[in-house]
């Protein structure tokens, strides 16, 4: 099983700001659909609230709480195991974030899908460090620009180098 991380990270690496995503790229979010349909994707209890439709359709959405918790419509997980074991026999799952989520999942992801936001905001949530030298760069796309935020973004994809 491929376990991919998608995310969207600014250039001074922030990614959410008051538990809400801070820029809005059409594209980024037909990108992220497009990937993620048809597959389990995995985040953490404040994602999930954040989100503003909720379950996201056409995915087994799985979260992680230490709270004994319920959502309609997902699977409410207390460890990253259980949230594996939910996805056995599946080609391709997403850790979808956040910050806390990501970093216990960096050691174990094989793919990285990240959509670089080419500026720098304020923010209080941030993406894991990296160690780019692990992750070799198998994608890349040109960079766009978004008429609606002003923003250019460029899509990332890596791949963890073991697993040449
Ligand atoms: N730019 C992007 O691509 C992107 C993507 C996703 C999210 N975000 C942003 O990231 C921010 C949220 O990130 P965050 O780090 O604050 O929160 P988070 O990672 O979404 O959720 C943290 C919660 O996950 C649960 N958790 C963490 N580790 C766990 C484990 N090992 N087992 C079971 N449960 C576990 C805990 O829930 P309980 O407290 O319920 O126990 C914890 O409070 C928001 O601003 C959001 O918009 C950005």
């Amino acid at each position: 099983m491929t376990i991919s991380i998608i995310v969207a990270i600014s250039e001074n690496n922030v990614i959410g700001k008051n538990n809400d995503l801070i820029w809005h790229i059409s594209a980024d979010l037909k990108r992220f659909k497009k990937l993620t349909s048809g597959h389990s994707i995995i985040m953490g209890r404040k994602t999930y609230e954040s989100l503003p439709f909720k379950p996201l359709p056409k995915r087994k959405n799985i979260i992680l709480s230490f709270k004994d918790i319920k959502f309609e419509g997902a699977f409410v997980v207390n460890n990253i195991g259980d949230a594996i074991k939910l996805c056995e026999g599946e080609d391709e799952i997403f850790i979808c974030g956040g910050a806390e989520i990501y970093k216990k999942f960096i050691p174990l992801a094989d793919k990285l899908y990240i959509t670089k936001v080419h500026k720098k905001f304020e923010g209080d949530t941030f993406f894991p460090k990296i160690n780019y030298n692990e992750w070799k760069l198998f994608e890349s796309s040109k960079r766009f620009y978004d008429k609606n935020s002003d923003l250019d973004y460029t899509f990332l994809d890596y791949t963890k180098k073991e697993l040449e």
